[in-house]
C-alpha cells in the first residue's frame, strides 16, 4: 500500500496545471469521488490492523497534498482566460510604470503661503462657502444696503427656511468672522479657501477663486506689525530682494486699508510686460481690523487690536509661474498639470 500511495504522489507531482482545462483535469483524475485518491482510500479496508496507523497517515498526507495542489493552482486564476499562463508572457519585463500625478498649482501655491505663515506661530483655520449675510458682510461692517455690497458681485442661495437668502461667500473674510466669534486673542490664523462672484469668465475673471486671509488680534498689534509681516511675506515667497509699497485703499472691514505691491520679481523692477512698465505688481489687500467689527465678533476693541490681509492665490500663482490666462486653473488641460510635477 505505502509504494501506491508514494507512487500516486510522483504521479501528482508531476502533473502540469497551467490552463482551465488542466486544472479540471486534474481534479477529476486524483480528487474526484471516483478519482484516484478515493480509490486508496477504498483498498485501505483491506490494509492489515498492524499496518493501518502507518499507512492511514500516508494516506492522509497525500490528500492534503493533492488538495493543496489544486489550491494552489485556483489561486493564481488560471481558470481566468486574462490570466492563463501564455506560453508568450515574458515575467522578465520591467512592471508599467505608475502614471503619478501632480499637485495643481493652486494647491501648491496654497500650500506655499500656509506655510510660510506656520513658520511665524499662524495656524491654518476653514469656513463654510455656503455662508449667511452676516458672516459675509453685516459682521465686516457693511450694513444692509451699503454700496460697498456692490464692490463684490454675489451669488445668492434660496434659504429653505424661507428667511433672507444665503451667499456663496465672496470672500474669505467670512472666516475671519467665524474665528473672532469662537477663540479668544491673541489670534494668529490664516484661512484658505474657494470664493465666488458673480463676473463674466474671461481670461482675467472667473465666477469662482481662491483666497487666502491672514488674521492677528492682540493686545497692541500696530501698523508696523502688519507691514513688518507682510515683507516678510512677500520675500519668503518672491526672494530676498524684493520690495514692497503699500497704496491707500478702501475696504469696510479694515481701517486704514491698504493694496499692497510687491516690486516686480520678472525685470528686476525695471519694467516689463507682466507689471504694465510700472516696476510693481498688486498682491494684496490689507488694512487694521476697524474696531467695528472687533466689536460685533464679540472682541473688546478698547482691549485688542489686529491687522487682517487677503489675496487671490491664482493671482499669487500667475506671477510665480507666469500663467497667462485665469480659465487654465480649472479646464484641467493635462498639459498645463504636467508643468507642475516638480513643485511640491
Ligand atoms: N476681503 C478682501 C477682498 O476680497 C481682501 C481683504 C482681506 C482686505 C482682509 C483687507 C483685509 O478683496
Amino acid at each position: 500500500m505505502l509504494p501506491k500511495i508514494a507512487s500516486l504522489k510522483a504521479l501528482a507531482e508531476a502533473e502540469q496545471i497551467s490552463t482551465a482545462d488542466s486544472l479540471e483535469t486534474y481534479r477529476i483524475k486524483f480528487l474526484s469521488k471516483k478519482g484516484l485518491l478515493n480509490e486508496l482510500f477504498d483498498d485501505f479496508k483491506n490494509v492489515p490492523g498492524a499496518e493501518k496507523r502507518e499507512v492511514g497517515k500516508a494516506l492522509n498526507e497525500l490528500k492534503l497534498f493533492l488538495e493543496e495542489k489544486l489550491q494552489v493552482a485556483r489561486d493564481s486564476n488560471i481558470g481566468d482566460s486574462a490570466n492563463s499562463l501564455d506560453e508568450n508572457l515574458d515575467l522578465t519585463l520591467p512592471a508599467d510604470v505608475y502614471a503619478i500625478g501632480s499637485r495643481h498649482p493652486l494647491s501648491v501655491v496654497r500650500g506655499k503661503i500656509s506655510e510660510i505663515f506656520e513658520r511665524i506661530g499662524y495656524t491654518v483655520a476653514d469656513g463654510p462657502e455656503i455662508e449667511d449675510d452676516w458672516h459675509n458682510f453685516s459682521a465686516l461692517n457693511f450694513p444692509a444696503e451699503h454700496p460697498a455690497r456692490d464692490m463684490q458681485d454675489t451669488f445668492f442661495v434660496e434659504n429653505p427656511s424661507g428667511d433672507e437668502p444665503f451667499v456663496l461667500r465672496t470672500h474669505t473674510s467670512s472666516v475671519q468672522v467665524r474665528m473672532m466669534e469662537t477663540s479668544k486673542p491673541p489670534i494668529r490664523m490664516i484661512m484658505p479657501g474657494r470664493v465666488y462672484r458673480n463676473e463674466a469668465i474671461s481670461a482675467r475673471a472667473h465666477c469662482f477663486f481662491h483666497q487666502t486671509e491672514g488674521l492677528y488680534i492682540d493686545k497692541a498689534v500696530s501698523f508696523a506689525d502688519l507691514k513688518q509681516t507682510l515683507l516678510y511675506f512677500a520675500k519668503e515667497l518672491f526672494g530676498n530682494s524684493v520690495n514692497i509699497r503699500l497704496r491707500p485703499s478702501y475696504f469696510p472691514f479694515t481701517e486704514p486699508s491698504f493694496e499692497v505691491d510687491v516690486s516686480c520679481s520678472i525685470c528686476g523692477a525695471k519694467g516689463c510686460n507682466v507689471c504694465k512698465y510700472t516696476g510693481w505688481l498688486e498682491i494684496l489687500g490689507c488694512g487694521m481690523v476697524d474696531p467695528n467689527v472687533l466689536d460685533n465678533c464679540g472682541i473688546d476693541s478698547k482691549e485688542y487690536t489686529g491687522f487682517a490681509f487677503g489675496m487671490g492665490i491664482e493671482r499669487i500663482a500667475q506671477l510665480l509661474y507666469r500663467v497667462p490666462d485665469l480659465r487654465l486653473y480649472s479646464e484641467n488641460d493635462l498639459r498645463f498639470l504636467n508643468q507642475f510635477k516638480a513643485e511640491s
